[in-house]
């Protein structure tokens, strides 16, 4: 019966026939796995630490990249450049994980209806990207992209901006108390296309 027994006498089929005894090792064997690919990314510099040159985005920034995550852009643009030729001779330097660390909650994305953004900042000018947004079809006659013209329309919420770096400098990003406090009078009189663009423009320099 003990065919299969190995000569220190375990048997295989133990753990075979029994499924509790099963479970419990594959979430073991799962479990140790998971931590040894997780944990260590926790302590490594190049996953926690912003490479040099990226720093906090600026009020006027931030505010744009709320509008970004409140229209959705996400939903058709990607923040992801990834190591393959195509798409680093298309977009640039591919993304590295210290160019996200102030990103909360990340803009990476799935999809790819429009091109990726990540390394936009400074591609076009800033009247190039107020044609675009208002009306795409002026600047790309193909462009299925919607139009955003209220954005031009619409003043940034200006009283929300302190309260907003003060979460953030919660999660980690070095705010000062200076920035905190400058950051309503940073963008009064802007509207929510020049905080779009400002952020746009902010995107990838890091890495060109
Ligand atoms: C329905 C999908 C869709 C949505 C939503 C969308 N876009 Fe686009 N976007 C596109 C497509 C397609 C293109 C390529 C054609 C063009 O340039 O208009 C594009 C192009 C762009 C470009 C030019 C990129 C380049 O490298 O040439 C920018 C910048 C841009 N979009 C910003 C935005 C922003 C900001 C938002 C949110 C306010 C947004 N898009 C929402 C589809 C979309």
């Amino acid at each position: 019966m003990s065919d299969n027994s190995t000569s220190t006498g375990f048997s295989h089929e133990k753990i075979e026939t029994n499924n509790f005894l099963m479970i419990v090792l594959i979430l073991l064997v799962i479990a140790v796995g998971g931590l040894v690919e997780i944990v260590p990314l926790f302590f490594q510099k190049t996953t926690t630490q912003a490479i040099e040159g990226v720093k906090p985005l600026t009020s006027l920034q931030l505010a744009g990249r709320d509008i970004y995550t409140r229209e959705g852009c996400y939903n058709c643009h990607s923040q992801m450049i990834r190591p393959f030729r195509a798409e680093t001779l298309r977009y640039g330097h591919y993304s590295v994980a210290g160019e996200f660390v102030y990103d909360h909650p990340f803009q990476w994305g799935s999809k790819r209806t429009g091109p990726d953004l990540h390394r936009v900042g400074g591609k076009y000018s800033d009247e190039w990207h107020r044609i675009h947004l208002n009306n795409p079809r002026d600047v790309v006659p193909e462009s299925n992209m919607p139009a955003y013209s209220w954005l031009e329309k619409t003043p940034v919420d200006a009283a929300a901006m302190p309260a907003h770096m003060k979460a953030l400098r919660m999660v980690g990003v070095p705010y000062t108390d200076a920035q905190i406090a400058a950051a309503e009078a940073d963008v009064k009189g802007k509207t929510e296309i020049d905080a779009l663009i400002a952020y746009l423009q902010s995107l990838g320099l890091a890495l060109k």
